[in-house]
């Protein structure tokens, strides 16, 4: 999978650095790094909504901040992977 994290400006405000901050420390504690290509963006064209945005393959999630980081990484990227990739969205 690969997990892109928006690093444009109105992201990087939003806590992007945060949020790839968090991602490192879960996919490393789940041993789920290898499975992740963890990327940069530039601007994915979604700033006008809270949050940060994230790109999972073709898959794109607004939104993503530190409160509600468990619930989007469980959701988006540890349950897609540990079952095999299938992802009901
Ligand atoms: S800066 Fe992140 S979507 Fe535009």
């Amino acid at each position: 999978m690969i997990v892109q994290v928006c690093v444009g400006s109105s992201c990087h405000l939003k806590g992007s650095p945060e949020v790839v901050d968090l991602l490192r420390k879960h996919l490393a504690a789940d041993k789920l790094e290898d499975d992740v290509i963890l990327m940069g963006a530039f601007c994915i064209g979604k700033c006008n909504r809270e949050g940060v945005t994230v790109q999972l393959d073709d898959e794109i999630v607004c939104g993503v901040n530190r409160e509600n980081f468990l619930d989007f990484y469980r959701q988006h990227i540890r349950e897609p992977l540990l079952n095999g990739g299938a992802s009901n969205g």
